[in-house]
């Protein structure tokens, strides 16, 4: 999400149904205080079918007991557990070439600069080793802070700030080198490279060249110009990155005309005539749906770049579906297909995935590079008894002529379901969510029984349906979903699925807005949105939550990041982030050492941050190394 709106205000919490207050009894809530956290995760559990393979595979000592819980903080800086130090790596605006300026705090950054620094709000981001002691980040840079970035603070944009917008946009992808025990940005580094609004790339896979791809200057229909809002992330095993597309109908508007019409396609990608937030359209044709009404068909895409040549063009690979992708996370599935786990996120929107056509080749790199040019998409369906918070899903495929997905229910051909995939979803059935935000894979270390289990992040909206995958009517805390495919396949159809965790504020709230049995006083947040896991299988918790430390959120502080075991759920804080950021995006160095960790947007709007310079300076998003004092693995 971006732009977390924090008025501290108290959402009413009232239970509206019978169906909650049972789905509350199931979850054992909720004496918090008299239980102990192992009490209250069997409680949660003790009927999930997803629990029991992780008993069977349990081992005795908890992930999370090699550092000391953190407190929630309000404090404008990073604060990790005793024993560990967090420095920065890079800030907006930080060159990453050897002719590119320094930061410029007046706020008259040109385009040429910038499209030479690090961009603005870093976000997912990916680490790919080169060698020993050199390795390459790819980040996404997902939107700017007009209000820091400019003079005029964003209130009087011209067409030149425009240009400087686009270029804080896109992706960072830079060097590092060691520098005695930690990081430091190499700027000579011969991958470096920025990647922004303005930066062709191919369109590939069944929608390319299709009719609704098509603009004035673009009549191929294939190439197009730069990737925005480029939310979360994902990488391949044949050693690229994939960058998603989020928000991008926020950059289009019909060129100050408030009344022009808008299609109902565009409706459901939030496509409005009026100019919002980044005042593209006023300036840049290409954002006018007056004049450009397909360029937004061109945006919203899962986009594979790859990092190791600063030459390659990126590919916007249509297979894998148009909406607000959040992250895309990819497993080999064990007969070779490749599987991208995807959420869309928005309220009421969907949950998918893409099975490649191909399958895998470890011993051929180049023959991989194509695999997410072909395959099915397909959208999930979950399914519950009435008052139980886990049950079966099934995957529903979203194939041209199948599923109601006909030219009579408006559906052309398989462009315009994957162009309008929202809409396809909405044929065929898919169950609407509450805003999926990240999803990520276990890295089963015990690869033999081929369990993986997934982990969906589920934001905070006010109104949602109310079912057992997205259990109440306000989700102002959120809740992580988790589910395992049916025979460890994949590919398969069929899976079953349980809650890991229901955020929530134990302090003030006996119901299921007290948050799930393995929520307590002391490590209790909200908004989680960024999820991954390290080597070991600690899931890491990243929160992009209401910071206002009031009313419903009294006692969470900042948005911070916490450690889960899957095993035994038990949840600690690892770190708290400064003043009015979130904390997104997530790296390790190949040896565990050291976790890159994006603070993006700290001060946001105008909250006060001067995050990380400190005294009077601007607030920058920044990545922040984490490493152990005595450098041993984070976290173990
Ligand atoms: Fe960019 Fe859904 O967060
Ligand atoms: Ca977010
Ligand atoms: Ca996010
Ligand atoms: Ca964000």
């Amino acid at each position: 999400m971006t732009g977390t709106k924090d008025k501290g205000v108290a959402v009413p919490m009232e239970q509206d149904s019978e169906f909650s207050r049972q789905l509350a009894i199931n979850l054992g809530r909720r004496n918090f205080c008299a239980g102990t956290v192992a009490a209250g995760i069997g409680a949660f559990f003790s009927a999930a079918p997803i629990s029991a393979a992780i008993a069977a595979t349990s081992k005795p000592v908890s992930m999370v007991e090699g550092f000391k819980a953190v407190a929630a903080s309000t404090e404008d800086r990073v604060i990790v557990p005793e024993g560990y130090q967090a420095e920065v790596l890079i800030s907006r605006g930080d060159p990453i070439f050897p002719d590119a300026p320094e930061f410029d705090p007046a706020g008259s950054t040109s385009a040429a600069a910038q499209s030479r620094q690090f961009g603005d709000n870093t976000d997912g981001m990916s680490l790919f080793p080169i060698d020993e002691s050199r390795v390459l980040l790819a980040v996404n840079n997902e939107y700017v802070n007009a209000g820091y970035m400019f003079a005029h603070k964003g209130k009087s944009m011209t067409a030149a700030d425009v240009l400087t917008s686009q270029a804080a946009h896109g992706v960072s992808i830079f060097e590092i080198v060691r520098d005695g025990d930690s990081w430091k940005v190499d700027k000579s580094g011969l991958r470096n490279r920025r990647i922004t609004a303005n930066t062709p790339m191919q369109i590939t896979g069944p929608a390319a060249a299709h009719e609704r791809m098509k603009t004035a200057a673009d009549p191929t229909g294939s190439l197009v110009l730069g990737t925005i809002n480029n939310c979360a992330n994902g990488e391949t095993p044949w050693g690229t990155y994939l960058t998603c597309e989020e928000n991008f109908h926020r950059y289009f508007g019909a060129g100050g005309d408030k009344k022009a019409p808008v299609s109902a396609e565009m409706k459901r990608y939030g496509i409005r005539a009026k100019n919002r937030r980044y005042d593209w359209t006023l300036f840049d044709e290409r954002f006018n749906i007056r004049k450009n009404p397909n360029e937004p068909n061109r945006f919203g895409w899962v986009v594979e770049i790859d990092p190791m040549n600063p030459d390659a063009v990126p590919q916007k690979r249509t297979a894998l579906g148009r909406f607000k992708h959040e992250n895309a996370a990819l497993v080999v599935n064990s007969d070779g297909h490749v599987v991208v786990y995807m959420g869309d996120d928005e309220r009421g929107e969907h949950i998918y995935k893409f099975v490649s056509r191909d399958r895998y080749d470890a011993s051929s790199p180049a023959a991989n590079r194509n695999l997410l040019e072909a395959g099915t998409l397909y959208v999930a369906k979950f399914m519950f008894e009435a008052g139980k918070l886990e049950g079966k899903g099934e995957w529903l495929e979203l194939t041209h002529g199948r599923n109601g997905l006909t030219p009579e229910n408006g559906f052309a051909d398989q462009a315009e379901v994957l162009i309008h995939a929202r809409l396809a979803a909405t044929q065929v059935g898919g169950t609407t969510m509450d805003r999926p935000e990240w999803v990520a894979v276990h890295p089963n270390h015990r690869a033999v029984f081929f369990f993986f289990f997934f982990f969906f992040c589920l934001f905070p909206v006010d109104e949602q349906p109310v079912d057992g995958v997205n259990p109440r009517r306000k989700n102002p805390y959120g809740h992580i979903v988790r589910w395992r495919p049916t025979g460890a396949d994949h590919a398969g159809n069929e899976f079953d699925w349980d809650l890991f965790v229901i955020a929530g504020n134990p302090t003030l709230h006996d119901d299921l807005y007290g948050g799930s049995g393995n929520i307590t006083a002391d490590n209790m947040f909200n908004g989680p949105d960024g999820i991954g896991f390290d080597k070991s299988g600690r899931l890491w918790i990243l929160t992009d939550g209401k910071y206002s430390n009031k009313g419903d959120f009294a006692g969470m502080g900042n948005n911070q990041m916490l450690c889960a075991d899957c095993e035994t759920g038990e949840i600690k804080r690892f770190l708290t982030g400064p003043v009015a950021c979130e904390v997104t995006g997530l790296a390790f160095s190949p040896d565990q050492t050291t976790m890159f960790v994006g603070i993006q947007h700290p001060g946001e709007n105008q909250k006060p941050s001067h995050f990380p310079g400190g005294g009077d300076s601007l607030p920058r998003s920044s990545i922040m190394m984490i490493r152990r004092e005595d450098g041993g693995v984070i976290g173990a």
